[in-house]
Parts: C-alpha cells; structure tokens; sequence
C-alpha cells in the first residue's frame, strides 16, 4: 500500500457524497483511539472517527494489548449511537460483514471471518473489532495490518496476515467507512438479524471442529454451526446445540 500520509481533506475526497455522514479527525499519536473516542462520546455526533498513525496503547479484546507498526497498519474507530430501541447484540459481527466484503471488493482474496470479531486472511489473523459501549454509543474500534514488519518473532508471522494491496491509505480507509456507513444502516434498521446471512456467508469455520474458550465458563468443544440471529455462536456439541455468547474460538485439530 503506498505510503501517503492520512489526511481528512484527502479522507473526504474519497468519500465524495458521502464525506457529510462522517467527522473525521486524524492524530499522529494517541494512548488508543478507542480509549479517546470513548471520552468524547458525549459530546461527539454519531459518524465521528478518530484515526491514528500511531497508537501507543491500543487494546484488544479481554483486556489484551493491540500491537500495530505505524504506517503498517490502519488503526481508527468508529463512533455510532445506536438508534432508538436498536440493541447493540450481534454488532462487532455485523462490523465484520463490512469489513470483509469491503476487503473482497478491493479484490483481496481469501478473507473470511472468525468468530466473534477476527478478521482472516487465508486463515491467519488481518484485523480485529473491539466494540465499546457507553450508553447507547458504541465505540467501533478496527485495527488492521497493511504489512507485516520483517523483524515479526515466527510465533507471530505463523498466525498474522497482511493487505499487502496497491491501494492508497485514505482511499482505503474511505472505502471501509462507506461500508460501514451501509451495514450500520441496515442494523440500525433490522438488527444483526438482517446482517446474519451475510456473515454466514463468510464464516472461516462453518461446519468445522472448534474449541470455545471464555473466561467465564469451561472450554467447549463441537461443530460450528454458524450464529443465531442475535449473533450467538450455534454450536453442536455431542448433546446439544449450544449458544455462545462470548468467547475466543480456536480450530480444533482433526
Ligand atoms: C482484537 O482483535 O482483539 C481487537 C483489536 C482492535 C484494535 C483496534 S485498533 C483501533 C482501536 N483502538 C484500540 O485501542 N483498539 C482498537
């Protein structure tokens, strides 16, 4: 990906008409963009995205560290106010939806989607979502690799995947926000529940072994059998179909 400064003028231009649905402001170094947007969730319309060159503490999912090298990653987030009556179940998924089908438009072959929240690249780890809430604002955080540094320990490059597309950083970024801005439409009209086959349709595990893993519960193992409409994880164990609702899902070996 060539290597242009992020700038919101050149963000707005790629939008074209839709630049007015979004506030975008770009830092060249924060703690975490999440932990910032959060702090100004109150005062901030729904569309206003903060995007960092450089986070020097991004976070993860369940309390991990989000490691991004600035210019080989994209790091921003997402502020949007759920609709009146609208609930926040199922979102990160329906981010996934976005995300992935942008990414296949762009013409980036092998992304697929893992469980709750990771997005893949020919089964290794491209990105994450990490969703926030404060009230009815939810905080949509996405970091993704553009490149993978050569200096990566081989425990990492075995499980990360990069872009490496010829496409300019603005560019990119304002064709992930039009996405958005459309799966966020139909959520806040329909709930997951009208994004759910969309993400069934990019299920990286569908119909294979897993492991679930959470923090609460004991491991489960079974067949992944896709989500409900709330974005629940259906899987099949040897008695029952259970429904997950939070987790880390793993392959399970064959
Ligand atoms: C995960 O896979 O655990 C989710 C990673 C989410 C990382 C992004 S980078 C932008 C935003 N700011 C953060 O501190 N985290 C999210």
């Amino acid at each position: 990906m060539p290597d242009t400064r992020l700038s919101v003028a050149s963000i707005a231009a790629a939008l074209g008409p839709l630049a007015p649905r979004f506030d975008v402001d770009v830092v060249a170094e924060v703690e975490s963009t999440n932990s910032l947007l959060l702090a100004r969730a109150e005062s901030s319309p729904s569309g206003a995205v903060l995007v960092g060159e450089r986070q020097t503490a991004g976070r993860g999912r369940m309390g991990r560290r989000w490691h991004a090298e600035p210019d080989a990653s994209l790091t921003f987030s997402l502020l949007y106010k759920l609709p009146r009556g609208a609930v926040p179940s199922g979102l990160s998924l329906a981010v996934g939806v976005a995300i992935a089908e942008a990414l296949r438009e762009l013409g980036v072959a092998g992304v697929a989607l893992k469980w709750p929240n990771d997005i893949l690249r020919d089964g290794r780890k491209l990105g994450g979502v990490l969703i926030e809430l404060a009230g009815s604002a939810a905080v949509i955080g996405i970091g993704l690799n553009l490149r993978l540094p050569a200096d990566l320990p081989d425990d990492v490059k075995a499980v990360a995947a990069a872009l490496d597309v010829d496409l300019e950083r603005n560019e990119f970024l304002a064709r992930l926000l039009a996405a958005l801005h459309g799966v966020l439409e139909a959520f806040g009209a329909g709930g997951f529940a009208a994004l759910r086959d969309r993400w069934l349709r990019l299920n990286a595990y569908a119909g294979a072994p897993v492991r679930v893993i959470s923090e609460f519960a004991v491991p489960v193992e079974g067949i992944c059998m896709g989500v409900d409409v709330d974005g629940a994880l259906l899987l099949e164990t040897a008695v029952c179909v259970q429904r997950i609702v939070s987790g880390d899902v793993s392959l399970r070996p064959a």
